[in-house]
């Protein structure tokens, strides 16, 4: 089965020359493929998807060919093995579907335009020329476009173009490389140019929707990120040009085309004078992953999409490698704690989850494998723990012989431990096998039995789990020093506690750093003793506390209600993660609360208490020169004020929303969601609702069309909620690439979620006819069981969701979501009384 899969066994292309004529008026592509490549056998399949092939030729003679839609794949039968040159006519359509060749829409002032862009990762270069669709078919390229083109359009690709002849683009031949990174886009695009330390001229293309000082943000970063990785891999960049292009419809977040990234806008370009840190921050990660790629995905690539771990694992660790090293004050690894580290602990919890690595062999298993918070955010910190064990040097003497190993080729996990291996002695390739092979993650129980310090790992559940006695290489991080480097055991006992304790004069502690992928659950001695000094340690081992905390709770390895007394000594703390950590544990409180009973009152009351005084010192503007801290920690304060419907923090907004009534755009980017939904919430009218649809309609400013969003959702006026959900299926207000942010708003406003739930499940068909050519479909789930909480909702969601458990690339989501809801709902059965008794006794 597997071997009859791969076409890449049967013909090996070693070059391509690719001819399209690209029609926007009619929608039509018409296409010549010229391969020539060795065929190891005289029966050889090629990809195509959706092409209307008319000949196939060999030396100037049609040969048969016959079309095996169901493989998506021509097949031909040649007289003999060896060298062959095919000649393939075709034709096909631009699609509207974010795959292949697609045209993406924008307006310039009131006018309709579009840009055409490709996008080809997984499996979609086959919808735009016959070829063999495998990461191990790499082949050079020579690419040649004509279009319907108009003066003062642009066209680019991965190479530089060498001539234009008869209206045909010519580009220079690529480097050997992978199909599913071939790219290109043309259309009305201003852009923006530097050139690199080693001369790389560095671009960032965009629309003409944007002013042009957005691009500038953008390309300074693109600059600085590709200096950064030259150095430390240690490899050239080895193309002319790194171009940066956003695309007005883009179903991922970005892609890794080689010399030719593409992004959703909303990741690339950005008001440079009104946009909050944290977007900015953002941009930089996604650049900084997409760059990463270029060498450790693209110069190196998997040998096989079961080993994406090794593209996007990876990428996503550099992504907070290389910001560190260009921003170092943004201190940018906290943010990986709170993104990258709560999402891979809380999705690797449940029971089902898949591993890292992932044997995939269909299109459709290939596009279930991008889980992200596995095979990014759970595989980035699986690097990380082999960063924390080599270090720096040896890490990058390492990749330095990986690059030089198999570039321009491809590669395997085992191929990148052994490179590890030459540049360190320890052999980190069995430690990681134990996290990459496996699913889930250890807690470890730290007790103190019979006066003796002992550690017992066993895998961490939130929900019900199967017990099959899984063991990690755990990389322990104590601060105590005599303790082992690696937990290789299910148990271990240190030593005698009282002399351990004496002799370190510090309390115990595990995973100093909370790099390595576990949880702790201390003994309540052990605990006391650390919450006795929690101010001495740092931002992020207080955030680890917290976690690790609310992981146990939902585990129901403790009470909830233990936890609630804690949550003020945290409330005082100047550090952004720490008040990431304090409202997200507070935040997992609400779902004890019914809406509007005297429980959520009170809550409100213990949100406003934590709140109030950070509110008071850092108010709704940013002072002159203020630390990053103080700027990334105001929208977790603000926030709590308003759900605790802080009178002040209610009037304050209002009053910047009446201050700056003619231009809301203009209100300050890190508080302008808060206003502008405390307006809709307690002030809204139709009017205003109008209004700010309207703004969303027209605005190209991604932020601030994220902000409309979350207002817009969070309307209490059904009449209003109603007129959103008749926009679900507008795209020209709402883009389908956004619309989950809008299902989800409303889904998680209480005068919403019914209506939304309906429309889920009323349109489902038409949702996957829209999105469903892409990851994005299955996330629609993920999104509705990440709120659903009621024994209802539950039983709601297992009668729509349970027949279609056999749906390709939706068995996971669906099995897993029924878990999550189900521990969530036993979860709030068994808690809830002692939760809202724990928030009344504090409060009082
Ligand atoms: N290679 C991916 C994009 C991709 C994913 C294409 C799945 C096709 C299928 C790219 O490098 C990526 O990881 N993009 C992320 C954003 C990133 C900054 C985390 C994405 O699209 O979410
Ligand atoms: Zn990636």
């Amino acid at each position: 089965m597997t071997e009859l899969t791969r076409f890449y066994q049967l013909f090996q292309p070693t070059h391509y020359n690719i001819y399209l004529d690209i029609q926007r008026a009619t929608k039509k592509i018409s296409g010549e493929t010229t391969i020539t490549g060795i065929a190891k056998q005289t029966a050889i399949a090629i990809h195509q998807k959706g092409l209307a092939i008319t000949t196939v030729q060999i030396a100037g003679q049609d040969v048969a060919f016959t079309v095996d839609d169901a493989a998506e794949a021509v097949r031909i039968d040649l007289a003999q093995a060896g060298e062959v040159t095919l000649k393939i006519s075709y034709t096909a359509a631009l699609t509207d579907s974010m795959m292949g060749i697609y045209p993406s829409y924008y307006e310039v002032a009131g006018v309709k335009k579009q840009i055409i862009g490709t996008q080809f990762e997984t499996t979609a270069a086959r919808q735009a020329f016959p070829c063999v669709d495998e990461p191990e078919a790499k082949a050079t390229f020579d690419l040649a476009i004509k279009f319907d083109e108009h003066a003062g359009e642009t066209i680019i690709s991965n190479m530089p173009e060498v001539r234009t002849e008869k209206g045909v683009h010519y580009f220079d031949t690529t480097v050997r490389m992978s199909t599913y990174l071939i790219a290109f886009a043309f259309g009305e695009l201003q852009r923006k140019l530097t050139t690199t330390k080693s001369g790389v001229q560095v671009g960032v293309f965009a629309t003409k929707a944007h002013q042009t000082n957005e691009l500038d943000f953008a390309l300074d970063i693109a600059k600085r990120a590709i200096e950064f990785y030259e150095d430390f891999y240690q490899t050239p960049y080895p193309l002319p040009h790194s171009w940066q292009l956003a695309l007005p419809d883009f179903s991922a977040g970005a892609m890794e085309n080689w010399g030719l990234v593409t992004y959703r806008e909303a990741y690339l370009v950005l008001d440079p004078d009104n946009t909050a840190l944290e977007m900015k921050q953002r941009v930089a990660t996604v650049i900084a992953h997409e760059l990463a790629h270029q060498w450790f995905g693209d110069l190196v690539t998997m040998k096989w999409w079961d080993d994406l771990w090794l593209n996007e694992s990876f990428a996503n660790m550099m992504e907070y490698v290389a910001v560190d090293a260009l921003e170092p004050e943004w201190h940018i690894w906290e943010t990986f704690q709170t993104s990258e580290a709560a999402a891979a602990l809380q999705r690797d919890a449940t029971d089902g989850v898949q591993s890292v690595h992932v044997q995939v062999e269909n299109p459709a298993e290939i596009d279930a494998l991008f889980d992200s918070a596995i095979v990014y955010a759970k595989g980035a910190r699986m690097l990380v723990m082999v960063r924390a064990m080599l270090g720096d040097d040896a890490l990058r003497a390492g990749l330095k012989a990986y690059f030089a190993a198999h570039q321009y080729g491809n590669a395997t996990g085992a191929d990148l431990w052994q490179a590890l291996g030459t540049a360190s002695a320890i052999d980190v390739g069995v430690i990681m096998n134990s996290w990459l092979e496996q699913p889930g993650y250890p807690v470890v129980a730290v007790a103190v039995v019979d006066g003796q310090l002992t550690l017992r790992q066993q895998q961490f559940f939130i929900g019900a789990g199967h017990e099959v006695d899984r063991q990690w290489q755990i990389p322990l991080h104590s601060n105590y020093a005599t303790v082992p480097a690696i937990l290789a055991r299910t148990s271990l006992t240190l030593g005698d506690y009282a002399e351990l304790r004496q002799a370190n004069g510090q309390p115990f502690r595990l995973n100093v750093g909370n790099n390595s992928h576990f949880i702790v659950k201390y003994d309540h001695t052990l605990l006391q003793d650390i919450l006795a000094n929690i101010t001495s340690l740092s931002a992020i081992d207080q955030l680890q506390i917290l976690q690790d905390l609310r992981l146990l709770a939902e585990g129901h390895q403790i009470a909830y209600a233990e936890i609630v007394p804690l949550l003020a000594r945290f409330a005082t703390s100047h550090s952004t993660v720490v008040n990431a950590a304090l409202y997200q544990v507070a935040g997992n409180l609400k779902k004890f609360v019914t809406p509007h009973s005297p429980a959520e009152q009170n809550l409100q009351t213990l949100f406003d208490q934590l709140s109030r005084a950070q509110v008071a010192r850092l108010g709704w503007t940013a002072v002159p020169n203020e630390s990053n801290d103080d700027q990334l920690t105001r929208p977790y304060v603000l926030s709590a004020a308003l759900y605790a419907k802080n009178a002040q923090a209610v009037a304050a907004a209002h009053d910047l929303f009446t201050a700056n009534k003619t231009k809301l755009a203009a209100l300050p980017a890190d508080v302008r969601v808060f206003v502008l939904r405390n307006e809709v919430k307690h002030f809204g009218s139709t009017t205003l609702f109008e209004r700010l649809l309207a703004a969303y309609r027209q605005s190209a400013d991604a932020s601030y069309k994220a902000d409309l969003c979350a207002a817009l959702t969070s309307t209490p006026d059904p009449a209003l909620i109603k007129l959103l959900l008749a926009k679900f299926a507008d795209a020209d207000t709402i883009k389908p690439q956004d619309l989950r942010a809008w299902y989800r708003g409303v889904l998680a406003n209480d005068a919403g979620q019914q209506a939304a739930w309906d429309w889920l499940r009323n349109d489902w068909q038409w949702l996957e006819d829209t999105v469903g050519g892409d990851m994005e479909f299955s996330t629609y789930i993920t999104v509705t069981a990440g709120i659903f909480h009621t024994p209802t909702r539950l039983a709601e969601f297992k009668t729509f969701f349970e027949p279609k458990l056999a749906t390709p690339g939706l068995t996971r989501e669906i099995t897993m979501d029924i878990k999550i809801i189900t521990s969530r709902v036993a979860l709030i059965a068994a808690e809830q009384e002692a939760v809202n008794a724990a928030v009344a006794a504090v409060i009082a």
